[in-house]
């Protein structure tokens, strides 16, 4: 049976190295339910299955880790957005739902039903991108962890920005363009290949068309460039920014190659030093480029080694790694179903805004997932 762990570990003033202690880990997961009938009663029903709760991404904010989980049939969750304590006693915390139970209620609309990418902002707001499902529409929820995490806003979008047939999206990540006044909001769609635009501001979302290029499966930022990665091929490219952030954008826009990684991607994060850090999905380490230098792939992390040898001092303020091995079972109700082992990264925590990520005191935390 595999086995999730979450790792933190003391960032050293100036270490060329650091070391990775296990904070948590779980073999099956439980959640804190509203009763005990309620849990037995999800037991029975099959809404969900102890040990193929499935996590997909991660944020950290304060004394709180957010946790998506993956939804299938085969992975049946009662919530896809949930969060534990990072100062939790137990070794293998049970999960809460985020915000509450009445928002995870499939089939209503008014609810969350099925959260994948989400990013904390430097604020305290927690964006949280939500596909929908049949019945629902995809949505972003924004929820402010300061105020009673009540919600700051919600956006439904529209037709003509992402498409209302279920099969024809797949919003699973995002990053936040942080403007003097506004903050943008990018999310490729996997299956139309478009990257939507969300302004804060204006409360309204537009969609972009990359040429060439679609099944985007992570997006990172720098002040003038995204970067697109994909799962299923090792290219890397960027788009310019200023293009992007203009609203009127009609023709597609066209990407360059960067360079090629030695495998596909899952999860890349930028970090406010340009560098970019993303996994290796059949190699077993992370990956890391400095984007002001010319394309050149170093390793991170490596697998089955407790310490992380980084090219230089660590530059991040906050960093959260999360690292998956998927077995294949995991992918065989989705497509593509070849998937084997991903392994998934995080960096920056308390916020991937690139212009705002703070720099934190020596002792702050680094979290990492092993699957
Ligand atoms: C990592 O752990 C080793 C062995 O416990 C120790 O010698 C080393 O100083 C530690 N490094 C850092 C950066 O904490
Ligand atoms: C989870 O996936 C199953 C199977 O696709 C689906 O029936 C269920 O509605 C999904 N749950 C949510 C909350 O969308
Ligand atoms: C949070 O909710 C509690 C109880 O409803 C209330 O007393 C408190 O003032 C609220 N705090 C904020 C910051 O809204
Ligand atoms: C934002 O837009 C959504 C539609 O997506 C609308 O339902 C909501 O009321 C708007 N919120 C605000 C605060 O304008
Ligand atoms: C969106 O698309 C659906 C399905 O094609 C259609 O029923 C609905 O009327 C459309 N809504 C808008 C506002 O165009
Ligand atoms: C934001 O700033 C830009 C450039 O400074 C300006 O063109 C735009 O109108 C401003 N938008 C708002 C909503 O104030
Ligand atoms: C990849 O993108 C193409 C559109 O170019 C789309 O038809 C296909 O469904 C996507 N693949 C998956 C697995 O969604
Ligand atoms: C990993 O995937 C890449 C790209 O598909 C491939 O070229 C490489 O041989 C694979 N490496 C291993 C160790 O499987």
């Amino acid at each position: 049976m595999s086995s999730f762990l979450l790792l933190a570990l003391l960032l050293g003033l100036s270490a060329a190295s650091i070391n990775f202690t296990t904070v948590f880990e779980w073999n099956t997961f439980d959640f804190v339910w509203p009763s005990e009938d309620f849990g037995k009663e999800a037991l029975r029903k099959g809404d969900y299955v102890p040990t193929k709760i499935f996590p997909e991404d991660h944020v950290v904010y304060g004394e709180r880790v957010f946790i998506s989980i993956f939804n299938s049939s085969k992975h049946p969750t009662p919530a896809t957005l949930t969060w534990l304590r990072s100062t939790s006693n137990s070794r293998s915390p049970k999960l809460n739902p985020y915000p509450s139970w009445r928002m995870h209620e499939k089939g209503n609309c008014m609810t969350i039903q099925e959260i994948k990418g989400m990013v904390v902002d430097a604020r305290g707001h927690l964006w949280a991108v939500d596909n929908g499902n049949e019945i629902c529409p995809a949505k972003l929820w924004i929820f402010d962890l300061t105020e009673n995490d009540s919600l700051s806003l919600v956006h439904q979008f529209t037709n003509d920005t992402v498409a209302h047939t279920f099969r024809d999206r797949d919003l699973n990540s995002l990053v936040l363009d942080k403007r003097p006044n506004d903050t943008l909001a990018y999310i490729p769609d996997y299956v139309s290949g478009n990257l939507i635009v969300f302004s804060l501001n204006e409360n309204a979302s537009w969609a972009v068309q990359i040429k060439d290029i679609s099944n985007v499966s992570c997006i990172a930022l720098s002040p003038k460039l995204i970067y697109l990665g994909f799962s299923i091929n090792t290219a890397l490219y960027s788009v310019p920014l200023s293009e992007l952030r203009t609203k009127g954008q009609k023709a597609p826009l066209a990407p360059t190659l960067v360079g090629n990684k030695k495998a596909g991607s899952f999860k890349m994060l930028m970090d406010n030093k340009g560098k970019l850090y993303f996994d290796l999905k059949n190699l077993s380490y992370i990956g890391i480029w400095d984007t002001t230098a010319p394309f050149k792939e170093e390793e991170l992390y490596k697998e089955n080694q407790e310490m992380a040898v980084l090219p230089s001092e660590p530059t991040a303020s906050s960093y959260a790694i999360q690292r998956e091995q998927l077995d294949e079972e995991m992918y065989d109700d989705v497509a593509p179903p070849v998937t084997t082992t991903s392994v998934q990264i995080e960096l920056g925590s308390a916020s991937n805004v690139y212009e705002e990520v703070y720099p934190l005191p020596p002792g702050s935390e680094l979290y990492l997932c092993l699957h």
